[in-house]
């Protein structure tokens, strides 16, 4: 459920029409809701609460927003991170640092530091090179870095393959079956308080079961750790959860999630971690555009949006399905490819989509977009990087600007000797 809907034939975002927004701040344009954030935030929590204190983190690549970030802040979440960009982020918002968790394969030398200076609460090591680099680190800065070892259980997750991460090619995390020799290694060294394990098979999932087997494979691995003496007191499951991205789909809520989890980790006597994103934000957030005009084609018009591709990149990259609606429904629809600006072919938002009626100049939006939306936008094509706004009840604040290609032009310099 989300507060994106039609009250007198405008769609509005909680309280607010949408073409208020699109006069005011111009399109394409993200809006977030508030109330949506919120509420899908003290569902997960909700739902996780029986497992006793869950450690909640926010995946902050899914929407790194700072007002975004600020609103999970204060429903008690913390951050798992993927760069120093983002933990500055989340400390920015208002997150602790102690419950700011680090992930990644490519954590620098320089972000390692800066994760140990701002004290965040754990390192999710994505190797034994990493853990001993993080070790010498730590040590030299006469530090301890609490961390776990992030494993690779060689599960498919049954999602599109470049959001599959716990495969066994894949470059995330170390095979379930090295896990135990590293996890020892790595416990003799003195910068390092290693205390768990962490695990995350990929996004998008429409099945728990992919999840299930994963856990089940963690919790052997803890038995096997404990019985050689070892100490195990966090494991972070990851995040992963499906939300439906085409209205009547259905995906396992946060409820069934928890139950399966409830079962799979009884009797760990851990805390349990989770990095949930797009269950969070994903149907907080539309990407509202306009029409620039609707062109004759050999089978189908083409409408073309003024978002593009590099706004919006998920269908042109995994060729992912967002609902597309009218602002003012008619109540005619059309079939038609809805394509945007960008000189190529792969700029097409959908094919053949039988959706309301478009006209040059109407108003539209894509659904589902408050995750991995404004977050992955680029500048290609020389076109700026879209604004966002907040609503909150019937008030609204801009909170990114958009950035015209001239801000993104003077970053650039011809050097002397071409002038
Ligand atoms: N934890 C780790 C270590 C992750 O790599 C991710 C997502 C998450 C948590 C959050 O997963 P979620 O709960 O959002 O599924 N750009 C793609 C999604 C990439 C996800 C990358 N990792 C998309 O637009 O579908």
């Amino acid at each position: 459920m989300n507060h994106f809907e039609l009250r007198g034939g405008i769609l509005h975002a909680e309280d607010v029409p949408l073409p208020e927004i699109a006069d005011a701040v111009g399109t394409p344009v993200y809006v977030y809701s508030r109330a949506t954030l919120m509420r899908h935030a003290r569902i997960f929590r909700d739902a996780l609460a029986p497992l006793g204190n869950p450690w909640l983190a926010f995946a902050v690549k899914a929407n790194p927003n700072l007002a975004v970030l600020r609103v999970l802040a204060r429903e008690g979440y913390g951050a798992d991170v993927v760069s120093a960009g983002e933990l500055d982020r989340a400390i920015a918002a208002g997150m602790e640092p102690g419950t700011i968790v680090f992930s990644g394969v490519g954590k620098t030398g320089a972000e390692l530091a800066h994760g140990l200076k701002s004290g965040i609460g754990q390192f999710n090591v994505e190797s034994e090179e990493e853990g001993f680099e993080l070790a010498a680190i730590a040590a030299r800065m006469d530090r301890k870095a609490d961390c776990a070892l992030r494993v690779n259980p060689d599960v498919d997750a049954g999602t599109h393959e470049k959001i599959s991460t716990g495969k066994k090619d894949s470059k995330f995390g170390v095979s379930i079956g090295d896990a135990a020799s590293v996890y020892h290694r790595l416990e003799r060294e003195a910068g390092l308080a290693i205390r768990g394990i962490a695990v995350h098979i990929g996004s998008q999932l429409a099945s728990l079961a992919p999840l299930e087997r994963a856990f089940e494979k963690v919790g052997r691995l803890i038995a096997e750790l404990r019985a050689a003496g070892s100490c195990i007191s966090h494991v972070d499951l990851g995040g992963g959860l499906g939300v439906p991205y085409k209205a009547g789909d259905s995906y396992p809520d946060p409820s069934d999630y928890a139950a399966m989890v409830m079962r799979v980790t009884h009797g760990w006597g851990v805390r349990l971690m989770f990095e949930p994103g797009r269950v969070i934000a994903g149907n907080a957030g539309v990407l509202l555009s306009r029409v620039i005009r609707v062109k004759r084609g050999a089978q189908r018009p083409f409408v073309v949006m003024d978002a593009a591709m590099n706004d919006l990149a998920r269908p042109a990259m995994y060729g992912a399905w967002h609902d597309i609606d009218a602002v003012a429904p008619d109540g005619a629809t059309m079939t038609a490819h809805i394509v945007g600006p960008i000189c190529e072919t792969g700029d097409t938002f959908a094919t053949d989509r039988t959706c309301d009626r478009l006209e040059a100049g109407d108003l539209a939006v894509f659904r589902t977009a408050g995750a991995y939306g404004a977050t992955m936008a680029s500048s290609y094509n020389s076109r700026g990087f879209v604004p966002e706004v907040l609503v909150d009840g019937d008030r609204f604040a801009v909170v990114a600007d958009r950035i015209a290609p001239a801000a993104i032009m003077q970053a650039e310099r011809v050097p002397d000797w071409l002038t």
